[in-house]
């Protein structure tokens, strides 16, 4: 268990880098199983997911490290896969299920654990299993594994009824060494996915669109190996600038691309923070009171649910009342409880939390029930009076987070492990 104790009411102040995305780093990973031979993938986040995804490829066959020479750089040499993921790494963590789209492309046959349920709502792969049998996919489901079966995909047109990141992943994947030309409607717009087309296409995919509501792929014959540095991570920035405001702190913060983070940028100047863009820096300061601000999570580009959580910690700080609204996911509320133990007044409504903003948050033990939950409990922690004492039993801070606890000390905050 990780345990953190975190003694509050310190502003953060100084410069900090945000790391390469995770989320990008899992799907791109998981592409590399397409990819025969050699790849180097640079800004790659040394996270607990990361390692899980790297032992999903080991599993499959492939070779796959962290380079010793070269920071956050993974090296990956293809040339076998197996079709068969192991159930103790997929159902540890839901993104290694988006390894079917890619082994079913190259093996014609994909056998892959039914990812289980997990704290923030049942998460179903219907629409990823839609879409690779538009795709000519026969799937059934067996003793607990999706097992995906076709000799040969096929383009296809493809429509999601919800635009689905993982899924959008998934068929994107499928489609780049399928037969003909595959159209994806409602597809997901989030930066990952355009990250993700963009390594495809260095390894001879041809996608277009990516980044819209309609994705075009034309089926080639292979991919060849490539090298590719992946985009920084918009969550973790996102998360520095929460971390900033709630601490009354000043932050430079290095290495964003603005446009990733817009909404989260528009909210929080919403709020009254002034938050200020000079390229790839944004600097962020709040030295007074901020306002009650509404929000609710939608696809990219409206405000991520990954944001939702420490949001929401933010605004229970505010003067006057909030309404969060959570649309991407149905039970994503398990901080809020947390919450109140430091003294926050949320009360949830459906799906909604009306959050009324109180004078200050006071130290508590709290529990860490998922990743961005955990986040949400360190940044009240910070803002804290007293001593808040995190207990994160299955890690969730360190799948998700590089070196969090590293930065925020680094910038003043005083975090201990217990
Ligand atoms: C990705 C992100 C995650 C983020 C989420 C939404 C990765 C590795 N993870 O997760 O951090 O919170 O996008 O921005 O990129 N759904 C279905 N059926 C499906 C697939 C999804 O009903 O087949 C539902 C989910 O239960 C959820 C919603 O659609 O309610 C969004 O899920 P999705 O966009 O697929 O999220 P992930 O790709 O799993």
């Amino acid at each position: 268990m990780l345990k953190l104790l975190v003694k509050g009411a310190k502003p953060l102040r100084g410069e900090v880098m945000v790391s390469g995305a995770k989320n990008a780093a899992l799907p791109i990973l998981a592409a590399t199983i397409m990819v025969p031979g050699r790849s180097v993938i640079r800004n790659i986040p040394n996270l607990l997911d990361v390692v899980t995804i790297i032992r999903v490829l080991r599993a499959l066959g492939i070779k796959a490290e962290y380079s010793q020479s070269a920071p956050n750089t993974v090296n990956i040499w293809n040339y076998q896969v197996k079709h068969v993921a192991p159930y103790e790494l997929v159902t540890k963590m839901r993104a290694s299920f988006f390894v079917i789209g890619p082994i079913l492309a190259v093996k014609g046959l994909a056998k892959i654990p039914l990812p289980g349920g997990c704290a923030i709502g049942s998460r179903p792969v219907d629409i990823h299993i839609k879409g690779l049998e538009a795709l000519g996919a026969r799937v059934e489901l067996e003793h607990g594994f999706v097992i995906a079966r076709a000799s040969k995909l096929r383009g296809a047109k493809v429509y999601f009824d919800f635009p689905s990141v993982g899924a959008t992943e998934s068929v994107m994947m499928a489609a780049a060494l399928a037969e003909g030309e595959t159209s994806i409607g409602n597809a997901a717009r989030e930066p990952e996915v355009v990250d993700l087309a963009n390594f495809l296409i260095k390894a001879g995919a041809k996608i277009e669109g990516a980044g819209t509501e309609e994705i075009r792929v034309v089926g080639v014959e292979k991919l060849s190996p490539v090298e590719y540095s992946i985009i920084p991570d918009r969550i973790e920035a996102g998360t520095l600038m929460m971390a900033a405001a709630i601490t009354k702190g000043d932050l430079k913060i290095r290495g964003v691309i603005a446009e990733h983070i817009e909404a989260t940028i528009r909210k929080l100047q919403e709020t009254g923070i002034q938050v200020g863009i000079d390229g790839e820096t944004v600097n962020i300061k709040n030295d007074d009171g901020f306002k009650a601000s509404d929000v609710k999570t939608l696809p990219y580009p409206g405000f991520p649910t990954d944001m939702q959580p420490q949001f929401t910690s933010l605004l229970s700080l505010a003067n006057g009342t909030s309404v969060v609204s959570e649309s991407v996911f149905e039970n994503r509320f398990m901080h809020l409880p947390e919450l109140r133990r430091m003294g926050a007044d949320i009360k949830l409504e459906g799906q909604s939390a009306i959050v009324n903003g109180v004078a200050k948050l006071s130290g508590a033990p709290v529990r860490v029930t998922d990743l961005r939950a955990g986040a949400a409990l360190l940044l009240a922690g910070l803002a804290a009076e007293g001593e808040t004492l995190i207990e994160d039993r299955d890690h969730h801070l360190n799948r998700g987070y590089e070196r969090l606890v590293e930065k925020f000390n680094a910038l003043g905050a005083d975090i201990k492990k217990a």
